[in-house]
């Protein structure tokens, strides 16, 4: 069994990414500007915003942390979106959800310019992805694929089955897992909170990717031998036995399930940290594109 490190493929990523940055600095460029909108005091919103910002730095971008109050009406949400599409100096900037109920997030989705939509949760973006046409991946899907890669995983006329159909995981994972190409050229089967005997479903994929948040949902006996895991679940389970109250949870049972596996994401140090890593290349696809 191997396991997926996304720890160190992100770091390697990072430094890639610094080199860059470096020689468009020694070029006299302009580096790549990431700002993030936070709205509200989400603890695990803030958590994740500020590991973006803090990546951002390592790297050598610039970075801006744009923060809102909970209370923040839809149209001052708007406004902004407005004014971070229109300043110059921006490459990239993504708005962090969960939204507060008063605001819709999908007008929001839509009001980003699609070339600075580095989240790639505009329906432009989304639409070209589907199409094979050059686009922003969301930075979770576009981490699963970079890990495969970089793991030389097979995937053509494999059984991949995909746990959830989220917008920002599972409906996008599903569309590039069957593109042609590498990675991809899988058989995909997209379960969700519908579907009848999953087990009997799971039992049959050469690759499970799962992003239910179900703590520990993915057992051993419903997963075949030889299996590629990959658990996108991040939940937040209280302990007390923990200083910070709390421990991070993945979908997958990985002692048990990573017996029969033939290669497996831990939680944490999987997905996560590959997440931010592709975020971060998605600025730098965008500062280069601005450019030209
Ligand atoms: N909330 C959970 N995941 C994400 C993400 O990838 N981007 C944004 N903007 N919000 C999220």
């Amino acid at each position: 069994m191997t396991i997926l490190d996304g720890k160190k493929i992100s770091n390697d990523i990072k430094n890639e990414i610094a080199e860059e940055v470096r020689k468009m600095k020694e070029r006299g460029e302009k580096v790549p500007h990431l700002a993030a909108v936070l709205v509200g005091d989400d603890g695990a919103s803030l958590t994740y915003v500020g590991s973006k910002v803090k990546s951002c730095e390592r790297v050598g971008f610039e970075s801006t942390l744009v923060r809102m109050p909970a209370t923040t009406s839809e149209e001052e949400l708007l406004q902004k979106i407005k004014e971070l599409n229109h300043n110059d100096d921006i490459d990239g900037f993504i708005v962090q959800l969960p939204l507060p109920r008063q605001i819709d997030e999908q007008k929001v989705l839509m009001a980003v310019d699609p070339t600075k939509d580095v989240d790639g949760f505009h329906p432009e973006n989304f639409g070209k992805m589907a199409l094979d046409m050059e686009a922003f991946i969301p930075a979770t899907p576009f981490g699963i694929l970079e890990l495969l890669e970089r793991y030389h995983v097979e995937t053509k006329g494999k059984h991949t089955v995909i746990i959830g159909r989220s917008h920002i995981v599972g409906r996008p994972m599903s569309i590039l897992m069957s593109r042609k190409g590498y990675p991809g050229n899988s058989t995909v089967t997209l379960t969700h909170s519908s579907t009848q005997n999953i087990a009997e479903i799971t039992k049959q994929a050469d690759i499970v990717i799962s992003a239910l948040g179900v703590p520990e949902f993915l057992k051993a006996d419903m997963v075949k031998d030889g299996v590629v895991v990959i658990d996108v679940g991040i939940t937040r389970v209280s302990d007390e036995s923990n200083p910070k109250g709390y421990v991070i949870k993945g979908d997958v049972d990985f002692v048990g399930v990573g017996k029969k596996a033939s290669f497996i994401t831990p939680v944490p140090g999987g997905v996560g940290p590959m997440t931010i890593a592709m975020l971060l290349k998605n600025t730098l696809l965008a500062r280069e594109q601005r450019k030209s």
